[in-house]
């Protein structure tokens, strides 16, 4: 327990659980227990000293806009990540900030989720890797994080009441495990539990989430937060494991629970303990030194982060990087040329400290002469002037870069998008300037994942920025002309068509629900299982170099162990420096449940001179090899591919291993079938000697054709079927629950 618990009073206790303004926790000014500022988050400052909303609508300080989730997720460089977070660290501070919102590791399950650009990919072991060092960074700054949103909030429709219907295999492989990895690795001060319901229990109040797993199985020693207005019973949510109600409810919150404990409907030592972790948390992240942030470094670092997280996605004849020096003229079209889309609206958007545009950054790289047409309005309204007028201009230059994507209006926190498809006047507009002129380099802004069917394959190069923060202008302008090569791998997979997207059948649910039917085959995993193509896979992603992969080796150094170690090298046999994003997969060729083909076990982004080599090495241990399983993570026997390559579908060398662990053992019980009895270590001898008593139905165990005809069958059914009632005094369901006894008290012997 805290050492102030023992003099706080029960009413002081009831209020330190619950806000104190809309962006602070409260104090006790006679106890020197200090308020605590917590505010958004995950991609800039967003430190309010005026009006307070949480939709982004009044100002708050300038602070640096680095680039989104959206585009740091396709850095798949951790290091970066870690950086970013360091810079936030020191901006949280020298603006009074205790718990920065972020890191958002939501999974992007369907790419209409109004909030992708605030998460980092489809894949939970990138989400986890980036939000974790995202965590480490800020945190060694003396800033708390708060990674967000747990669990299951995957949609914005309907977010505050919606039941995510996920089963528990699911939500272990797929919607937990960022978390668990930040938890486990990073320790965050704060986790903030979504506003939906799973499976039909709020966030704020799920017993399960935040205390069996957060505490007991991941030790989780921070505190958990409250979305902004997530509980709605605050005595029910410190009952399940929530701490920290915000905002503020004024006195309403604190006087519930002070009169559920005065009743004995809540125990006092649950108070003690949320009051002891909000506490210990404050005490751990008080303000330290604060330094005056490097606004200039920090501008830098952002411009570094839209390059490594942008992704060049077609480059037909290598028509880029673009000569600085000659050429012909450049025509620079597009109304986000001028007017950069650079984040996204809500609860992240922020005052940026500046704002870089690309057609300055264009003309201050190159000799070259530039001209400039806005093209379309953002407003969505066709204007065949402009049309006419960027039409003209791409006839007359000898390139052209052309800035789409999506405006403020098409995603957001808040909602989710209807359809993959740019607006239509840019469509539109891209088909006349591609049509005037084929040298078109298209460069995006979006928050997540438009169809690019209009573009592939006509305009030269596709290059996609997301939403780069407040150096975008300046970093693709730095790409363009080849001072460096965009970085960045896809984290998420474009679909041919939205309704390929594995959630497409089951979003946004109707009637407060809804149903993750895909179940574990969110992403690249539903892609390669239904073996569907796809526009661009997951990881993928082209530089301005190329890589030659050679010598994999996989060691197993005792197979009855599930693991292995992966060594890979990795060589730049281009003419430029440049970097890869070397990726590892894992899948079992024979698994005794649904899994996908293979999974993302292992990445790591290198950068290589022209010539130079590295060997990259993996370890893989038994959760790379596991799935969720009845009894919990479960490795089977038997044969795993180690394939690594440049994306999930250009796999470059693989190698199959065997793996000898110990087969599990399913728990006997009164439903058990024939085949579970068969396969258990102690059932089987018990099972077969039941059968021998009865004679010729003993021989069909031994026969593999019958065996498959009843291993499905309830031993208590077959029971039934093949003994007599008039031999057998017992009921088949007697008769099974003595063999369990028995099977319990052999197991207890052998143990
Ligand atoms: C958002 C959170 C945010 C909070 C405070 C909520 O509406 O879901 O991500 O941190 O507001 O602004």
């Amino acid at each position: 327990m805290h050492p102030a618990i023992k003099d706080l009073t029960l009413r002081e206790k009831a209020e330190l659980v619950s806000g104190g303004s809309f962006w602070t926790s409260r104090g006790v000014e006679r106890l020197g227990i200090r308020s605590a500022v917590l505010t958004d988050g995950p991609h800039g400052v967003r430190r309010q000293r005026a009006e307070a909303d949480h939709l982004g609508l009044n100002d708050s300080e300038p602070a640096t806009s680095f680039p989104t989730a959206a585009a740091s997720g396709s850095s798949w460089d951790p290091q970066l990540l870690e950086e970013m977070g360091a810079a936030l660290g020191v901006e949280a501070r020298a603006l009074d900030v205790d718990i920065l919102l972020g890191p958002g590791v939501n999974i992007k399950r369907s790419p209409l989720c109004g909030r992708n650009f605030e998460y980092f990919s489809e894949d939970p072991l990138l989400s986890g890797a980036l939000g974790a060092a995202w965590v480490r960074g800020l945190q060694a700054r003396g800033v708390g994080a708060s990674v967000k949103h747990f669990a299951a909030n995957n949609q914005e429709t309907d977010r505050m009441r919606v039941s995510a219907e996920v089963d528990e295999r699911t939500l272990r492989e797929i919607y937990l495990p960022a978390f668990e990895r930040v938890v486990r690795e990073a320790r965050p001060a704060t986790v903030m539990c979504s506003y939906n319901r799973i499976n039909g229990v709020y966030a704020s109040q799920n017993h399960w989430l935040l205390t069996e797993v957060l505490r007991d199985e991941w030790q989780y020693d921070g505190y958990v937060v409250s979305d902004w207005g997530a509980v709605t019973d605050p005595v029910a949510a410190l009952a399940a494991g929530l701490d920290l109600e915000m905002p503020s409810t004024g006195g309403t919150s604190p006087a519930l629970i002070e009169a559920a404990v005065q009743e004995g409907r809540l125990d006092l030592a649950t108070l003690d303990q949320a009051v002891t972790r909000i506490l210990e948390v404050h005490d751990r992240f008080s303000p330290g030194e604060r330094h005056a942030p490097d606004l200039d470094a920090h501008h830098a670092l952002a411009r570094r982060i839209a390059v490594e997280s942008s992704v060049l996605l077609t480059n037909t004849s290598g028509i880029l990087p673009l000569d600085p020096t000659g050429g012909g003229d450049i025509a620079v079209i597009g109304a986000f040329a001028e007017q950069p889309r650079y984040q996204g609206a809500g609860s992240s958007h922020i005052i940026p400290t500046r704002l870089d545009n690309a057609v300055e950054a264009i003309g201050a790289a190159t000799s070259r002469t530039i001209s400039v047409a806005q093209g379309f309005r953002l407003d969505g309204e066709q204007d065949q002037a402009l049309l006419d007028e960027a039409v003209r201009v791409a006839e007359a230059a000898s390139v052209v870069v052309l800035f789409l994507g999506l405006p403020d209006d098409a995603e957001s926190e808040g909602f989710d998008r209807e359809h993959l498809e740019l607006p239509d006047v840019q469509l539109r507009l891209a088909d006349a300037v591609i049509d005037a002129n084929p040298s078109t380099i298209v460069v995006l802004s979006n928050g997540a994942v438009v169809s690019l069917e209009r573009l592939r394959g006509r305009a030269a190069a596709i290059l996609e920025m997301w939403l780069a923060g407040q150096a975008a202008g300046s970093a693709a302008a730095d790409m363009l002309f080849g001072d460096v090569e965009p970085g960045g791998r896809l984290a998420e997979t474009i679909p041919l068509a939205l309704a390929h997207n594995p959630a497409h059948v089951n979003w946004p649910g109707s009637d407060g629900v809804v149903r993750y039917g895909e179940g574990t085959a969110v992403g690249y995993r539903w892609y390669d299982t239904t073996e569907r193509d796809v526009a661009f896979p997951f990881g993928f992603g082209l530089g301005y170099t190329t890589f030659a992969y050679s010598d994999l080796r996989v060691d197993v150094a005792d197979p009855t162990a599930a693991h292995a170690a992966v060594e890979v090298t990795v060589e730049n046999v281009g003419e430029r420096p440049g970097a890869e994003v070397v990726q590892m997969y894992v899948g079992e060729e024979r698994p005794a449940v649904l899994r996908a083909p293979r999974e993302l076990k292992g990445f790591e982004k290198i950068r290589l001179e022209p010539g130079e080599r590295r060997t990259v090495r993996f370890e893989l241990d038994e959760r790379a090899f596991a799935y969720w399983g009845a009894t919990g993570w479960t490795v089977t026997p038997g044969r795993f591919t180690i394939a690594v390559g440049r994306n999930s579908r250009d796999l470059v060398a693989e190698q199959t291993i065997r793996l000898d662990v110990a087969a599990p053992v399913v728990p006997l019980h009164r439903d058990a079938t024939v085949g579970e009895w068969l396969s258990h270590p102690v059932g089987s001898s018990v099972a077969r000697a039941f059968f021998a008593q009865l004679g010729p139905a003993a021989a069909a165990l031994e026969d593999p054709e019958s065996i498959r005809m009843v291993e499905s069958i309830p031993l208590t059914t077959m029971i039934g079927f093949t003994v007599d009632a008039k031999e057998q005094p017992s009921s088949p369901a007697e008769v099974v629950e003595r063999m369990l006894a028995e099977v319990q008290s052999a197991s207890g012997r052998t143990t």
